[in-house]
C-alpha cells in the first residue's frame, strides 16, 4: 500500500506481519546457514572478516527475533485493542512499549552499519564463491528490507500513535 495516510492501524500491522515479519522468519535462518557455511569454507582466506560477520549477524538475528516476539505477542495486540476502544490508559502503556521497540530498532540499525563496515559494503574477495556471493547479496537485501520495515513502524505507525496524545 502506497498511501499510508488513509490506512488504518490494523492495515499497517497486517503489512508489517505479512510482508516484513514473514520475510525475516523466512530469511534469517537461511542467511545464518549460508554465513556459517562460508565461514567454514573460507576460513583460511577470509576467516577474519567472516568471523565478525558471523558474530554480528548472530546479534542481529537475536535482536530481530525478540523484536518479532515483542510486537507480535504484545505491542500489535495493544494497538489493535486501542483502535477498537481508545483509552488514555492504554495509550500510555502502548507508548511505553513503543519506546522499547524503538530501542531495539536502533540496535538493529547499528548492527547493520557495522556489518556494512566490516564487509567494506559487501565487497566480495577474489576467492569468493557462489555461496559467498549469495550470502552477501542476501545480507544486502536484508539491510534494505529492514530499513523499509523500520521506516513503516517508526515514521508511520509509531509516529501516528505518538500524535494521538
Ligand atoms: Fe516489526
Amino acid at each position: 500500500m502506497a498511501n499510508w495516510e488513509n490506512a488504518s492501524y490494523s492495515e499497517i500491522i497486517e503489512t508489517l506481519l505479512k510482508k516484513h515479519h514473514a520475510y525475516l522468519k523466512r530469511e534469517l535462518p537461511e542467511i545464518e546457514r549460508l554465513g556459517f557455511t562460508i565461514f567454514k569454507v573460507h576460513f583460511f582466506d577470509s576467516g577474519e572478516v567472516l568471523e565478525r560477520v558471523h558474530k554480528l549477524f548472530g546479534c542481529l538475528k537475536t535482536t530481530l527475533e525478540s523484536h518479532i516476539i515483542k510486537e507480535e505477542r504484545a505491542l500489535f495486540h495493544m494497538i489493535r485493542d486501542y483502535e477498537k476502544e481508545p483509552s488514555e490508559e492504554l495509550l500510555i502503556s502502548l507508548l511505553e512499549e513503543i519506546k522499547r521497540a524503538e530501542r531495539d530498532n536502533l540496535e538493529s540499525i547499528n548492527i547493520l552499519k557495522e556489518l556494512r563496515e566490516v564487509t567494506n559494503s559487501y565487497e566480495l574477495p577474489p576467492s569468493s564463491c557462489q555461496t559467498y556471493e549469495t550470502t552477501y547479496r542476501k545480507l544486502g537485501e536484508l539491510e534494505s528490507e529492514l530499513y523499509a520495515h523500520i521506516d513503516l513502524e517508526q515514521n508511520i505507525l509509531f509516529e501516528r500513535l505518538r500524535n494521538e496524545k
